[in-house]
């Protein structure tokens, strides 16, 4: 997903003593760059926990090079890949189908070579939207919902919430217009009101939002800050970070020092991957195994 473009470290996972041979089967992903990407430590440890003879592995794909590498996944007989920045909205029209879903986000992040045709789907929206009902045990239906950012990961999760059924979604951009594109494409009139990203515009709302979530890529860097008035926070509030890295954000700080229920993004990017499995190997996916090797990826091993 988008996130993993703001990684800093290089994740490394060992799988022990992966054993490749003729009969390995294929998966990766798809960016650029890629080599931040936490992705094969978490699905390579899937493989292992269910000994399948699989392998999840990270290809540097340049934009001009999609349309050829899309093309390899079928020539190649992989059963698919993920698509991460900056590929996600350019491989819908090389698709051969598109699932509604992603045809709806208008990105797809996994695609699946089926009757060696190239099928896409979009994950990251279920990712958010079961992150959400695992972290706050809620559901985004009839929620009045404020997403700052309107990039990849905004759109996604924006459109989600209408999906989904969210009373109100609010999205709040530093560039006007990215947030009032998603309100024209995302189908429902007067659910998706577009505002600034401003402290008076989201003041102004706020007492009507049950989830506020952070979509834009600030928080990465400590100097990072979205400004945002503490006064703004209260105990009521759900607060969810995309961001993981750091584990705690300035926004997560805001809503821990009122109370307020917060989580960061590693569970939407958890419950990508596992949709994202499901789909190629239709089995289900070891949920606490992809959980364990996706923190000890991205925040080191516990021990
Ligand atoms: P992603 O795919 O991770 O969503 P993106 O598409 O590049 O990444 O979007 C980044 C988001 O973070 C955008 O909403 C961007 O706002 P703009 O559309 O105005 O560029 C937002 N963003 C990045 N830096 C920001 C900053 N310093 N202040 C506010 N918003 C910022």
């Amino acid at each position: 997903m988008q996130n993993e473009l703001r990684q800093w470290q290089h994740h490394r996972y060992s799988a022990g003593r992966m054993k490749i041979d003729g009969a390995t089967q294929v998966v990766g992903v798809f960016g650029s760059p890629i080599t931040h990407t936490a992705s094969p430590a978490m699905h390579n440890a899937a493989f292992a926990a269910l000994k399948m003879n699989w392998v999840y592995l990270p290809f540097q794909v340049a934009v001009a090079d999609l349309r050829a590498a899309l093309q390899g996944v079928r020539t190649m007989n992989m059963v698919g890949v993920n698509l991460t920045v900056p590929h996600k909205i350019a491989a819908v029209e090389l698709m051969d189908e598109v699932d509604p879903e992603a045809c709806q986000l208008g990105a797809v992040n996994t695609v699946v070579v089926a009757n060696n045709r190239l099928v896409g789907y979009n994950t990251d929206g279920y990712g958010f939207a079961r992150a959400i009902f695992e972290e706050f045990n809620l559901t985004l239906k009839d929620k009045r919902v404020l997403v700052l950012g309107a990039g990849g990961a905004g759109r996604a999760i924006s459109v989600k919430c209408v999906l989904d059924g969210a009373e109100t979604v609010w999205v709040a951009n530093r560039t006007p217009g990215k947030a009032a594109a998603i309100q024209q494409t995302a189908g429902k009139d007067g659910v998706v009101i577009p505002i600034p990203l401003t402290n008076d515009a989201v003041r102004q709302v706020i007492g009507k939002v049950d989830l506020l979530v952070n979509a834009t890529s600030v928080g990465l860097r400590a100097a990072d800050s979205l400004s945002l008035d503490p006064a703004l926070f209260t105990s009521d509030l759900y607060v969810y970070d995309t961001i993981y890295q750091p584990a705690e954000t300035e926004l997560l700080k805001l809503a821990h020092a009122v109370g307020a229920k917060s989580a960061n993004g590693l569970s939407m990017l958890l419950h990508q991957g596992v949709r994202a499995f499901e789909i190629w190997t239709k089995k289900m996916a070891p949920l606490a195994k992809m959980r364990q090797a996706l923190k000890t990826a991205v925040y080191g091993d516990p021990k």
